[in-house]
C-alpha cells in the first residue's frame, strides 16, 4: 500500500485564494499589506526561495519590495535598512531571507525588526508569545504543517509526536504548536540516543534535518504521518526531502518533496503579512 501524498501545493492554492480575497477586503478599508524582503549575498538556494516569496506576493495582491544587499555588507548597512523598514507604513511585515554572511549576526538582526512586522516570528517577543500560547503569528514552516495535517483531518491530540531537528525556525516551534494541539512530543537531535528507535514509535514523525533520505523505512512505524520538512539536492542536483522515498510504502501518509511542506511554508508567510497588515491599521 502506498502512503496518502499531501498535497502542499493544492492546499497553498486554495489558502492564497482566500488571502487574495481578504486582500480585496482590506483594500477597499485603503489598506495594501506590504512585504519586504531582504536578501544579503548570492546564495543560489536563497535567490529561489525570495523569487517564490515575491510571486506569492503577487498571487496574493499584496505590494512588496525587494531590497538585495552584496555579501559583503555590514550589519550596520542591514540594521540600518532594517530601520528604515520599521518607519516605513507601506511595509506591513518584514522578511530577512536566512542563512546570513558570517560577518553579520543572525540574532542581532532578527532582534532588530519591530515585533509587529516580524512576519516569520523568529523575533524573541514573538516567540515567547508562542510559548505561552498567546500569539499573533505563527512561524511559517511549521504553521504550513499544521495547516497540512488539520486539511488532511489527522488530529495530533494523545498521539506520539517525534520532530527530529531542534533548530529554532522549524524543530522547536514545530515541537510548541504539536503540543498546543495535545500531542505528546519528543524532540530529537544529533546526539539523541537510538533515534530510530525513537522515530519508529512516532504516529506523527516530522523530520527537518537537513540530510537527503535520512529516514529510512525501519524508522517509521506502520501507517505512521510523515512530515517531510527537508529540502536537499541529491548528487543529480534534483530537490529532494529528508526522508526516503521507500517510506511510502509504509506510512499512511506523506508529504511529497517538492509539493508538500515548502509552497506551505511561503502561504503561511502570505497570512502572517496580511495578519500584520490588519494589526497595524487596527482592522
Ligand atoms: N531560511 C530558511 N527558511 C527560512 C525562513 O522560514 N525564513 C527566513 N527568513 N529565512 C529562511
Amino acid at each position: 500500500m502506498s502512503a496518502i501524498r499531501m498535497d502542499g501545493k493544492a492546499l497553498s492554492a486554495k489558502v492564497r485564494g482566500q488571502i487574495l480575497a481578504e486582500t480585496e477586503a482590506l483594500k477597499a478599508q485603503g489598506v495594501v499589506p506590504g512585504l519586504a524582503v531582504i536578501l544579503v549575498g548570492d546564495d543560489p538556494a536563497s535567490q529561489i526561495y525570495v523569487r517564490n516569496k515575491e510571486r506569492a506576493c503577487s498571487e496574493c495582491g499584496f505590494y512588496s519590495e525587494k531590497h538585495v544587499l552584496p555579501a559583503t555588507a555590514s550589519e550596520q548597512d542591514l540594521l540600518d535598512l532594517i530601520e528604515r523598514l520599521n518607519a516605513n507604513p507601506k511595509i506591513s511585515g518584514i522578511l530577512c531571507q536566512l542563512p546570513l554572511p558570517e560577518q553579520i549576526r543572525e540574532d542581532a538582526v532578527i532582534a532588530a525588526i519591530d515585533p509587529k512586522k516580524d512576519v516569520d516570528a523568529f523575533h524573541p517577543v514573538n516567540v515567547g508569545k508562542i510559548m505561552v500560547g498567546d500569539f499573533d503569528f505563527l512561524p511559517c514552516t511549521p504553521a504550513g504543517v499544521m495547516e497540512l495535517l488539520d486539511e488532511y483531518q489527522i488530529d495530533p491530540a494523545g498521539k506520539r509526536c517525534v520532530v527530529v531537528g531542534r533548530s529554532n525556525i522549524v524543530g522547536k516551534p514545530m515541537a510548541m504548536l504539536l503540543l498546543h494541539r495535545h500531542g505528546t512530543v519528543t524532540i530529537c537531535h544529533s546526539r539523541t540516543h537510538d533515534l530510530a528507535g525513537l522515530c519508529a514509535q512516532a504516529d506523527i514523525l516530522v523530520a527537518a534535518v537537513g540530510k537527503a533520505g535520512f529516514i529510512t523505512p525501519e524508522m517509521v512505524k506502520p501507517d505512521a504521518v510523515v512530515i517531510d520538512v527537508g529540502m536537499n539536492r541529491n548528487e543529480e542536483g534534483k530537490v529532494c526531502g529528508d526522508v526516503d522515498p521507500a517510506v511510502l510504502d509504509k506510512a499512511a501518509y506523506m508529504t511529497p518533496v517538492p509539493g508538500g511542506v515548502g509552497p506551505m511554508t511561503i502561504t503561511m508567510l502570505m497570512r502572517n503579512t496580511i495578519k500584520a497588515a490588519r494589526l497595524q491599521n487596527n482592522l
